[in-house]
């Protein structure tokens, strides 16, 4: 299922290791307000630490700086939001630059097993160019032996930090996105049956290559939000399996801001009877807490279909903030795969391919 080579395949002992990761959370006035992919990063750290690395050097962007210094996209926040999930006993440095003597001291410093977060790729131009010239002074600034992509989030992009750095280092997948990978990948190719798929949020152009992709392979097509709201209109040859919700919770001005209670009752009896079940996109507003009822209770009959062994994958940024706030409340819902990646995880299942992954060692 999953064909490329991973840390468990690597020798990491007394090797300086480049850990492409995606800290790319959520902030509000410089605070982190959803720490998901800070904690998804975790395992392969971990891993790498067990196994021996020299150093563990991880590189993130944040943002969308388009290539300058944006102070209040530093990294910086993340290095003790990292280090407080660790542990105190964790060594995390951080340093404002991604290559030259800065970062070469820094790496020195750094002491055994301990970890060095370096600077946002994105102030700098060169990474979303997908530079070969900056990939290499990354490398050869970090003196790093081996590269271990992780940041699952952002391997639809080709850019410096996914792309050309596989060629200036042997490069492996990190647990995080072999995870990713294989949970996604077979629900795209090979799902349990009876395979159900939910369908909402906003902007249905968004979903037309998943719906395109996924929809034929599903037993049941449930769609929700804004787009059942906006009255989507089912694809011919989808139309004895996709199911609109057609009747919803209004404001005081009769916008369509959430699906009626029936509504998700009649989704729920679908989702006992499915084996696996694919969520991309909340069913309401749910920012606002009148409106985010039909989606919580879709979170908990998720969470009770995965506990009765059915396969339960969460994608979608919307979708897994919301989950995330959930699960802070009610730590007993799990599911089988909640993804770090919005576009990434879109793209993977809609069959695109995605360079971060396709240019790792086999
Ligand atoms: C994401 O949040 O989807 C990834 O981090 C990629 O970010 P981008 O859309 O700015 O490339």
């Amino acid at each position: 299922m999953f064909s490329k080579l991973t840390v468990r395949d690597a020798r990491p002992r007394g090797q300086n290791v480049l850990v492409r990761v995606d800290y790319n959370v959520p902030l509000k006035d410089g605070v982190i307000t959803d720490d998901l992919r800070i904690r998804a990063s975790l395992p392969t750290i971990e891993y790498l630490k067990k196994k021996g690395a020299r150093r563990i050097i991880l590189c993130s962007h944040l943002g969308r700086p388009e290539g300058k210094k944006v102070p209040e996209l530093s990294l910086r926040p993340i290095a003790e939001r990292l280090k407080a999930l660790l542990g105190e006993d964790a060594k995390v440095n951080f340093v404002g630059d991604v290559s030259g003597p800065d970062v070469e001291e820094a790496v020195e410093k750094t002491p055994v097993g301990g970890i060095l977060l370096l600077e946002n790729l994105r102030f700098f131009p060169g990474e979303e160019a997908n530079s070969a010239e900056f990939a290499r002074e990354i490398a050869e600034s970090t003196h790093a032996d081996l590269f271990v992509q992780d940041g699952f989030a952002v391997i639809h992009r080709a850019h410096a930090s996914t792309d050309a750095i596989t060629k200036e280092i042997p490069s492996v997948a990190g647990l995080l996105l072999e995870k990713e990978v294989s949970e996604l990948t077979k629900v795209a190719e090979n799902p349990a049956h009876p395979f159900v798929m939910i369908l909402g949020g906003a902007k249905v152009d968004d979903k037309q290559p998943l719906i395109e992709k996924i929809a034929p392979k599903a037993e049941k097509v449930l769609v929700g939000g804004k787009i059942a709201a906006d009255g989507y209109a089912v694809p011919a040859d989808l139309t004895d399996k996709v199911i609109v919700a057609g009747d919803f919770a209004t404001d005081g001005e009769g916008a369509k801001l959430d699906i009626a209670e029936a509504e998700v009752d009649k989704f729920i009896e679908i989702i006992k009877t499915a084996k696996t079940i694919l969520w991309n996109g909340t069913l309401g507003k749910v920012e606002d807490p009148e409106f985010a009822k039909s989606s919580e209770k879709i979170a908990f009959a998720l969470a009770e279909a995965t506990k009765n062994g059915a396969t339960t994958v969460i994608c979608g940024g919307d979708t897994t903030g919301f989950i995330e706030n959930l699960q802070a409340k009610n730590p007993d819902l799990q599911y089988s795969l909640v993804s770090t990646g919005g576009g990434a995880s879109l793209e993977l299942l809609s069959g695109l391919s995605l360079p971060g992954l396709e240019n790792l060692d086999e």
